[in-house]
């Protein structure tokens, strides 16, 4: 499917209706313009005046086998037309297929798999689980971090998007996690600012008493919080520390897993095996709502005799599972995880660091596979960011300007306090990575404007 003819009045219908009854997400319903999609297909999608743009989100990064792939949506089909849906409490195949897979994937003894309707349930259950199996409350999370928003889910978030529905009662204590860019711990290396973060999180844990503490969960790579990596040693100190204190280690592979970062999971990259793994997204590329935990041997053992307490409807719903088995099937067949990686190590990577290198907005580039950030700065000295935390109207003006111009020329950015991240589907070619570097280099433009 490539774009259709324009269809201005079909576009103007289905935004009429949502403007009239459709209550969006994070937003102040009247100061909202949402675009109306027609279509959208691999790393594209396109409105209903024929206007395409090159998807540099992957919807909220999740499309990472790209829209529409053949054998993902066929796979749906089929399994709409054998069984569409059935109750959570009975064995069904496409439930069991897409939990062995996932099983199979996922790192250490990481074998049981709780299905969800997405990211936020599985932080809300992993978190239950750890409480039930240490019998302790607290819950450690890093300030730099987003784990969903439901209750407990966006309490463990540390970004301003917890703050109207935080009453710091969910049990949650928050810490400094590593960002060596800004350094909470005014370290000069990777090596000072993984032992200062590490020393950091050990004198937390002393402080609020080990034996208070269940979990401690973290993003592998902090995703929408600026794809930070950790440097070499700290996921590693933070699971020693968890087994010091018979803490559970919940690693949230949300965002980062499933091929994102140029390997299964970011955990793979650190030879790292937390006790439970919360995923959604590229399960099955959102193209069914899916998220879950992988549950080790020991956490799965408090459950074999005594009942979880927690459920869903729609637990492994037939529908996602198909998708999810697809979707796994897919990205091995397509080789689609080694082409993340090799994208991103030979086009992405040199090439941000060129746009880098030459654009005064660009403070700093990071990532790997198809999970890159850009810090735009206002002084590439001082490190000022180009807007304020948390900015919004007139103050955050730079940005808009840079997202209005990536999108003049084609390029769908993600935009997210001062940064952009580049995070299309890990099937991007380089033709197209390199048609969405030249719009980036062109809205970059734009935000050096606004540098001083
Ligand atoms: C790391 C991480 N955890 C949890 C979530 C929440 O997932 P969901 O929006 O599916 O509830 C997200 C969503 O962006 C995420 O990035």
């Amino acid at each position: 499917m490539t774009p259709q003819p324009s269809h201005p009045q079909a576009g103007a219908a289905v935004k009429a209706a949502d403007r009239a009854h459709v209550f969006h997400s994070w937003s102040a319903q009247e100061l909202i313009d949402p675009l109306a999609i027609a279509g959208a297909e691999g790393s594209y999608f396109w409105d209903y005046d024929g206007k395409r743009y090159l998807d540099f989100t992957s919807g909220l990064v999740f499309a990472n086998v790209g829209y529409q792939h053949p054998k993902v949506v066929a796979a749906i089909q089929e399994q709409a037309a054998t069984l569409t849906t059935f109750a959570p409490a009975f064995a069904v195949e496409a439930r069991s297929e897409a939990a062995r897979l996932i099983a199979r994937k996922t790192p250490g003894d990481l074998d049981k798999i709780f299905f969800t309707n997405g990211g936020a349930e599985a932080v809300e259950n992993a978190t239950r689980m750890a409480r039930l199996h240490t019998g302790r409350p607290k819950v450690l999370s890093a300030y730099r971090s987003y784990h969903g928003a439901t209750a407990t889910a966006i309490n463990l978030t540390g970004d301003p998007r917890r703050w109207p529905g935080d009453t710091a009662s969910a049990g949650v204590v928050h810490f400094w996690a590593p960002y060596l860019y800004r350094s909470p711990f005014h370290a000069e290396t990777e090596a000072q600012e993984c032992e200062r973060a590490l020393t950091h999180l050990a004198d937390t844990i002393a402080f609020e008493g080990p034996a208070t503490i269940a979990a401690i969960i973290l993003e592998t790579i902090p995703g929408t919080a600026g794809i930070m990596i950790p440097p070499p040693g700290y996921l590693e100190g933070v699971r020693a520390l968890c087994d010091e204190y018979g803490i559970v280690f919940v690693l949230d592979e949300v965002m980062a897993g499933f091929g994102r970062t140029g390997e299964w999971f970011a955990a793979d990259h650190f030879g790292v095996v937390p006790d439970l793994m919360t995923f959604a997204k590229g399960v099955n590329s959102g193209y069914v709502p899916l998220g879950g935990v992988a549950i080790s041997e020991a956490v799965a053992e408090t459950f074999a005799r005594r009942p979880y307490p927690g459920g869903l409807t729609y637990s492994g719903h037939p529908l996602a599972c198909a998708a999810a088995v697809a979707t796994i099937n897919v990205m091995e067949e397509e080789g689609i995880v080694e082409q993340a990686a090799r994208i991103g190590e030979s086009v992405l990577g040199p090439a941000l660091r060129e746009l880098a290198a030459r654009h005064p907005s660009v403070g700093e580039v990071r990532g790997t596979g198809v999970f890159w950030a850009l810090e735009l700065v206002r002084n590439k000295e001082t490190r000022e960011p180009l807007v304020p935390y948390n900015a919004s109207g007139e103050a955050n003006a730079p940005m808009a300007a840079f997202g209005a111009a990536a999108r003049k020329h084609g390029l769908w950015p993600f935009i997210n306090m001062n940064r952009t991240h580049v995070v299309p589907p890990c099937t991007i070619t380089e033709a197209e990575a390199k048609e969405g570097l030249a719009a980036l280099d062109e809205a970059l433009s734009v935000a050096d404007e606004h540098t001083v």
